[in-house]
């Protein structure tokens, strides 16, 4: 092989094991938001999925930051298509790609500032740009704040938890929101207030889907805090979260 050929396939080699997330799209909307001075550099990796990468990220201000990043491939597409099509707010959206990726990153920053604005703790968005979310990091330096699933809580802390959560579903539900993937993995312990987090795939509830949505949210947060001495129902749960008091 010539050497040409041969360059060529180490490029596709490096481009191929760094495609996980770091393609050569993203670095380069990763160098855009150091030289925008909307972040300093990349501190270290919180977690990593099949549908996202998520990092603390250092502000120019030595602060935290948190850096979810979707890669571009298309294994997690279909699955984004399935909550873009029907969100009245995505009619017109290109069925390509990039852009369907793009328009999730964006659908989970609005998502955020709307879930906030109705009362919710849930990180600040800080800025979007492509396949990248910049947000409020909920942790401190030791490290990210535990998903709820792998706090301890005891019978009256459950209790507690459970009625804020039930709270902050009522009120999307009032800003006419369903998170769609809420369960004791997408909700952070921070400063003992139960965070909600990944709300790209919330939709409104004109989508055809909402109400089953909301209905897998309840039976979620239902199973979970059955293991603890709470006691609750799925369809009181509904009542409440629907109702207009
Ligand atoms: N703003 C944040 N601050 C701290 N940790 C976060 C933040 N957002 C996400 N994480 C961590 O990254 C993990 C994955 O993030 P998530 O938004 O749930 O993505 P995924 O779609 O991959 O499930 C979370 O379980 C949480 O531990
Ligand atoms: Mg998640």
């Amino acid at each position: 092989m010539d050497r040409a050929g041969k360059e060529e396939r180490r490029e596709k080699e490096i481009e191929k094991t760094e495609s996980g997330v770091f393609d050569k799209h993203t670095m380069l909307t990763i160098s855009k938001l150091m030289s925008d001075g909307v972040i300093d550099h990349i501190d270290f990796p919180i977690a990593s999925g099949k549908e996202s990468f998520v990092f603390c990220a250092k502000s120019r201000d030595g602060g935290n930051l948190a850096v979810k990043i979707y890669p571009i491939n298309t294994s997690i597409f279909k699955n984004m298509m399935r909550y873009i099509e029907g969100d009245p707010r995505y009619e017109h959206v290109k069925k390509d790609v990039k852009d369907i990726i793009f328009t999730w990153a964006r659908k989970e920053f609005v998502n955020l500032r709307e879930i906030r604005k109705a009362g919710v703790r849930a990180p600040e968005p800080i800025e979007v740009r492509n396949n990248i979310l910049v947000m409020e990091y909920i942790g401190d330096d030791d490290g990210p704040a535990p998903m709820l699933k792998d706090v301890h809580l005891d019978a009256e802390t459950a209790e507690t938890y459970l009625n804020t959560i039930v709270g902050y579903m009522k009120a999307m539900y009032k800003a006419k929101l369903v998170h769609g993937d809420l369960s004791e993995y997408n909700i952070l312990v921070w400063e003992d207030e139960p965070v909600v987090i990944d709300t790209g795939q919330a939709v409104m509830l004109e989508h055809h889907a909402a109400q089953e949505m909301l209905k897998r949210d309840i039976r979620n947060i239902v199973r979970f805090f059955n293991r603890y001495d709470v006691e609750i129902k799925a369809e009181s749960i509904e009542q409440t979260v629907k109702g207009n008091d």
